[in-house]
């Protein structure tokens, strides 16, 4: 298992390196070439992130590394190539794509995102679970974030590949991308380990906005004293990528700089749902807000925020406690 392991990670490098020699060779390379200029990409940036193109055709990949030990079953275990099952036929499942590799902290490449050079849909296909490519452990750009900035003292979350690659070439070489999953306590768990403190930056849409608040969720269990999650919100209809186009990197800096500490968030997303100046909606706001803040680790923000709901309701650390001993008790 071991060496089989080993040798999947093996086939997904020369699967790389096919996919990055595309780029620079193929017959079709200029459709590519033209697209990653047209998104404000240099060479440089692209080399650095190791980004390639799979042209078109069903079996490009299959054919190049055909001369390995059975090829077809190592392609399939690595999710590069489809078998299916009532035509007999293996093919590639990257065709006509630009491809982003997906690497692990040591650089190893894991898996892949894979871009339409057009509208078509789906616009982005990512390679499958495997037994190298975990989604919810794996971030895109940290290693090359981790390569290309001295010490890192935060890391922003964002959505997409692009945003990663875009942000990177306008000198913000400080974030990561979820692998079009949510935000999973081990993500966050591992960016702990890395840096103190992480902003998410999601789309100025209501996915961005439903996101953030899910990340939120996320987040309050993990967080500890002396680690900061911030939210930056961005215009509607931008993500990092068209912003940091527009604006550049010392304005996008300075929106960092001003992005909302969690425990504003917190306060802030909870109060759009209840009316703070009726009784009844500052104890719907409270019911919403005691079970979150029960779920942090002890630590001084949660104190401060149980301060805040006490301020909130008038109520007393020990009336709030006791209700919370009754709710517990009279759960099901
Ligand atoms: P977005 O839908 O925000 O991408 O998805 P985008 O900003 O429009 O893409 P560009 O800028 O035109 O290239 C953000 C991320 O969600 C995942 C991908 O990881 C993508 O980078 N995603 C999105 C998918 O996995 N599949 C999809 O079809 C779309
Ligand atoms: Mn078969
Ligand atoms: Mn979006
Ligand atoms: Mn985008
Ligand atoms: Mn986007």
């Amino acid at each position: 298992r071991e060496k089989q392991i080993k040798s999947q990670f093996s086939v997904l490098e020369q699967a790389n390196q096919f996919y990055q020699q595309q780029l620079r060779t193929s017959e079709q390379r200029q459709r590519a070439v033209d697209y990653l200029k047209q998104r404000g990409l240099t060479g440089q940036i692209a080399a650095r992130f190791q980004v390639g193109y799979a042209p078109p055709g069903w079996d490009n990949l299959l054919t190049h590394l055909s001369s390995l030990d059975d090829a077809q079953s190592q392609l399939e275990r690595t999710g590069l190539v489809i078998h299916n099952e009532e035509r007999h036929r293996y093919y590639d499942r990257f065709r006509d794509r630009i491809m982003f590799p997906i690497r692990d902290m040591r650089g190893r490449t894991i898996g892949f995102g894979g871009r339409v050079l057009g509208d078509d849909k789906p616009k982005y296909l990512n390679s499958p679970e495997t037994d190298t490519f975990h989604k919810g452990r794996e971030l895109y750009g940290l290693y090359e974030a981790r390569q290309h900035t001295g010490t890192l003292s935060r890391l922003l979350i964002v959505e997409g590949y692009m945003d990663v690659v875009s942000l990177a070439q306008h000198g913000i070489t400080w974030s990561v991308a979820t692998l079009g999953t949510a935000t999973t306590a081990s993500h966050l768990e591992r960016l702990f380990k890395l840096v103190p403190e992480v902003i998410f930056c999601f789309d100025g849409d209501n996915a961005g906005r439903n996101a953030a608040k899910r990340a939120l969720d996320t987040t309050l269990p993990v967080i500890k004293d002396g680690q900061q999650a911030r939210f930056l919100f961005l215009p509607e209809g931008e993500d990092p990528d068209t912003l940091v186009r527009k604006e550049g990197e010392e304005a996008f800096t300075k929106r960092v700089a001003q992005a909302l500490p969690l425990s504003e968030f917190f306060f802030k997303a909870l109060s759009e749902d209840a009316d703070l100046a009726s009784m009844d909606g500052r104890a719907r706001f409270s019911n919403q807000a005691l079970p979150l803040i029960q779920s942090m680790q002890p630590s001084l923000l949660q104190q401060m925020m149980m301060d805040r709901i006490c301020e909130i309701t008038g109520l007393s650390l020990d009336q709030l406690n006791s209700v919370i001993d009754l709710h517990r008790a009279t759960e099901p």
